[in-house]
């Protein structure tokens, strides 16, 4: 049996279903096709769901073991229940993924369960359990996301070597966990069990962690993971993994093997692409396997789009979420755009660490010219009676004309203030536009204006 549709999505993760809602918004006949029964893709099943609701619930466990007893709380005998911590994880997923499948609904949007290929002229065969079925489309948009990659002699075993994936769920905590990649996974899962109570030791190949984000901030956030306990090893190239059921032996080039518990890969994520059937159609890929699409996010294939993670750039929901609005915007209006330089990012350790723009490093190889405003959560009112005092606020300016180039702040709820920075710069404001606004007190968005204004050495409070 066949159907016509305007548009079928493979993949329904925060880019596809979000282009899809948006597809049908524009009056298109729209299918999802997604091979797993929760909707939701990696963001909500295995990625920024379930990471922040176990982060959430260990900050809670360290605030009650560290942080009560100072302010006259007194509790006693506090431990973690894991298998009751991982229900309340679950829970969120499925009330997210029972929410996901209400708005399909809504939106009168069929959804197909099963592995979906193209096979060509608006093609798309749906592998589900009870059959193959084929629909056809006047275009289909590809959203089939990533998937955590390894290397050779570091896979992971199903069991004591894992990836995110499996460290969103292990039974048990380690007594010692090596974590593999010193970037965002290895940090927020680090942070996770390092609470629970592993022994953390994060490995990284580059001689500093979070590569990518400001240097100020990385060697900041370093400061601060260490005295909570977590262990770095820069500039160290792991060769080798292997696990005999009970322990593992991360093998390390040019020093002495680490024996531990557990391990944690977190080195990167990769296209999932496979069994898509993007050669039958024509449809090219770059040297890591990403889709190659056009500024209107077409592929080499007439009729078909792709979006989010499986064309790459930033590995970000949000990201997808952009794309596929903008895509299908484009599709039915003629207009649909995403401003990549203006993305922000939100890394979820405690402090948080948040950016958006430019970083000093990027700013200075290109020998643009700018100035600096910093100002300390020490310093913010709100931080002192909530106790938040660690980090700091810091804005960019053009020396020129003071247009906000890019912010990064490194601090409590880092990944809520960033979204004033990012509606200021979307339209364009100068540092004096920030400090001009005026900010509700006591808050600790008041150390963003603060910082603006000390892009002017005029801020009042340091
Ligand atoms: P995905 O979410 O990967 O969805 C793709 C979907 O396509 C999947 O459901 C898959 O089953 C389906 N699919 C694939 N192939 C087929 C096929 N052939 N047929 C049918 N279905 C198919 N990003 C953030 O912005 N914030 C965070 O806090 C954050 N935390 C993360 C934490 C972890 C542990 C991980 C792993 C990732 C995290 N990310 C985070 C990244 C984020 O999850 C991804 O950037 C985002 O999910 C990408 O969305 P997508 O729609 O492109 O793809
Ligand atoms: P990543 O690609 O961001 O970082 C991998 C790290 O591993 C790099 O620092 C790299 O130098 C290091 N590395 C690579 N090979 C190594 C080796 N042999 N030995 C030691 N170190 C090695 O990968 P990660 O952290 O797995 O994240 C994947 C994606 O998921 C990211 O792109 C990120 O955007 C997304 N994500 C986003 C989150 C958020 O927005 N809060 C949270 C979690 C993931």
């Amino acid at each position: 049996m066949s159907d016509l549709y305007d548009l079928i999505v493979i993949g329904a993760g925060p880019g596809g279903y979000v282009a899809a809602i948006r597809a049908a918004q524009l009056g298109m006949k729209t299918a999802v096709v997604e091979r797993e029964k929760k909707l939701g893709g990696t963001c909500l099943r295995v990625g920024c769901i379930p990471s922040k609701a176990l982060l959430e619930t260990t900050e809670l466990l360290e605030k009650s073991r560290h942080q009560f007893a100072e302010r006259g709380i007194i509790v006693h005998d506090v431990s973690i229940d894991l298998p009751k911590m991982m229900a309340h994880k679950d829970g969120v997923i499925a009330q997210l993924d029972g929410g996901i499948q209400g708005l399909l609904k809504k939106h009168r949007i069929d959804r197909h369960l099963g592995q979906g290929r193209l096979t060509g002229g608006g093609k798309v065969e749906v592998a589900g359990d009870t059959g193959i079925t084929i629909l056809d489309g006047k275009r289909i948009l590809i959203a089939t996301g990533s998937e955590s990659t390894s290397f050779p002699g570091m896979e992971p075993d199903g069991d004591r070597i894992g990836t995110s994936t499996e460290a969103l769920s292990w039974p048990e905590v380690p007594d010692h966990l090596v974590v593999i990649g010193a970037r965002v996974i290895g940090l927020e899962l680090g942070t996770v069990w390092r609470r629970l109570g592993s022994k953390v030791s994060v490995l990284e190949y580059l001689p500093r962690i979070l590569p990518g984000t400001d240097s100020q901030i990385a060697h900041t956030a370093q400061k601060i993971l260490q005295q909570q306990g977590i262990d770095f090893h820069l500039g160290t190239k792991v060769k080798n993994v292997s696990s005999d059921g009970k322990s593992c032996r991360v093998e390390i080039d040019g020093s002495e093997p680490v024996d531990c518990d557990r391990v944690l890969i977190a080195v990167g994520r990769r296209p999932c692409t496979d069994h898509l059937g993007l050669d039958q159609v024509g449809i090219e890929t770059d040297q890591r396997g990403f889709v190659r699409v056009n500024s209107a996010y077409q592929t080499t294939a007439t009729g078909v789009y792709a979006i989010g993670d499986v064309i790459g750039g930033a590995m970000l929901a949000h990201k997808a979420e952009e794309e596929g609005v903008a895509c299908v915007e484009k599709l039915a209006t003629g207009h649909g755009h995403v401003n990549y330089a203006n993305i922000p990012g939100v890394i979820y350790t405690a402090p948080e660490i948040a950016s958006v723009g430019a970083t000093e490093d990027e700013l200075r190889e290109r020998g643009h010219e700018y100035r600096i405003g910093r100002f300390s959560f020490a310093a913010n009112g709100r931080a002192r009676a909530v106790g938040h005092m660690e980090g700091f606020v810091k804005i960019i300016a053009d020396a020129e004309n003071d247009r906000v180039l890019g912010v990064h702040i490194i601090g409590a709820h880092a990944g809520e203030l960033i979204a004033e920075a990012a509606v200021a710069m979307e339209f364009g404001a100068s540092s004096e536009d920030i400090a001009r606004c005026c900010h509700a007190h006591p808050t600790l968005a008041e150390a963003v204006r603060e910082a603006a204004l000390a892009v002017d050495k005029r801020a009042i409070h340091s």
